[in-house]
């Protein structure tokens, strides 16, 4: 038997310090729990455009549709904003996105106990929530056709599409049914269909894919900004939404927030199963590349280190070691070890990245 195969795409920013503490769990696995992958490195972003001129090569491509799993930094940086659309470090990102047609973006929104009192809301309407956003990834405003900035008469119009096929509807209702069903099995779709076409269609399909094939999980829909009403009124209501790109997007942003720190959240993007059984899958830290803290060994590395988690669990079925290195993580913000973006109000003194990563792999051999 080979190791499964993971690339790691370390990007630009904060992304190649927090991808570092990633490493060294992944070495634990392979050491302790006889878990190990064959890993490669390569660029993308900022970084490959400075290497290569493009922001993802086609060589770098290739090798993460044939990778049995892709762990992605973070991409983009100042030094990137004058560059030509398409050569900007996020068309790397969405490129990989759209040529793994990775549909399914699952990104949870989990309050840590030791951190509810970090949200902007208050400690009753966050601590515990778990929820978890669905987002369609590959299609809709993001990707939609016509598009461009062109000239009518003397004045200029910006035109995106929003734009999305029955089909593509179906199938990533589809993973938040099966999520749900995991979980709490209960399933909010979001859309406009008060005013777009497009969210007409998004909720028959959802409907209809529920009365069909999942009609034991409970189904509700909201319109997209009523959903973010009632994200920041009562959170705790909602167990999975399904929602699409551009919603997605901003929903999961503000859900993100609820849980205190950016810096916390993981996130997994899946498509098709591949000929092995597995989804072709990209995992990334919610947060961006922090290229105001890059290099300084301030960064938080729990988001990207939890996305391997996701890795663990959505990839690899290894459940029970997601949940083991969740569960380090936790026993370490108990006991108070802070990054400098987890330190409230009151202060106190924050341990570096590194330090972190160090902290999370004790409470490992601890769980042994
Ligand atoms: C995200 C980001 C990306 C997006 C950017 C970096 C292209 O905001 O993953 O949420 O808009 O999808
Ligand atoms: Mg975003």
């Amino acid at each position: 038997m080979t190791n499964p195969s993971l690339l790691i795409l370390a990007g630009d920013g904060i992304g190649p310090e927090v991808m570092n503490e990633v490493k060294k769990i992944i070495g634990w696995y392979g050491a302790k729990r006889d878990l190990a992958f064959d890993v490669e490195e390569d660029l993308v972003g900022g970084a490959a455009y400075d290497a290569h001129g493009t922001p993802l090569t086609d060589a770098t491509m290739e090798r993460a549709q044939n990778a049995d799993a892709v762990l992605l930094g973070a991409v983009g940086g100042p030094k990137y904003d004058t560059l030509d659309f398409s050569q900007k470090p996020e068309r790397g990102l969405l490129r990989l996105r759209k040529e793994m047609d990775l549909y399914s973006n699952l990104r949870p929104a989990q309050c840590f106990d030791a951190l509810a009192d970090f949200s902007s809301l208050k400690r009753d309407v966050v601590a515990g929530l778990d929820i978890m956003i669905v987002r369609e990834l590959t299609s809709g405003v993001y990707f939609g056709e016509p598009r461009g900035i062109h000239k009518e008469g003397n004045e200029r119009v910006g035109v995106n599409t929003q734009r999305y096929t029955e089909s593509e509807i179906a199938r990533v209702a589809r993973s938040a049914f099966e999520l749900a069903r995991r979980r709490g099995n209960k399933v909010c779709s979001m859309e406009k269909a008060n005013v777009m076409e497009s969210g007409v269609l998004w909720r028959e399909v959802v409907t209809e894919i529920h009365a069909t094939e999942y009609p034991d999980v409970e189904l509700s829909h909201m319109y997209a900004d009523a959903g973010a009403m009632q994200l920041c009124r009562w959170p705790k209501q909602f167990d999975v939404i399904v929602t699409d790109n551009l919603f997605g997007d901003l929903l999961s942003d503000a859900a993100a927030m609820l849980t205190g720190s950016l810096g916390m959240l993981p996130s997994a993007s899946l498509g098709a199963p591949m000929a092995n059984g597995r989804p072709k899958a990209l995992y990334e830290p919610v947060h961006g590349s922090a290229p105001d803290i890059a290099g300084q060994g301030k960064a938080n590395p729990i988001a990207c280190i939890l996305s391997f988690a996701m890795a663990l669990r959505y990839s690899f079925d290894q459940g029970a070691e997601a949940e083991r290195l969740e569960k380090a993580v936790e026993q370490v913000l108990a006991d108070g070890l802070r990054t400098a973006d987890l330190l409230g109000p009151e202060g106190g003194s924050p341990i570096s990245t590194t330090e972190m990563g160090d902290a999370i792999l004790a409470a490992l051999d601890a769980s042994l």
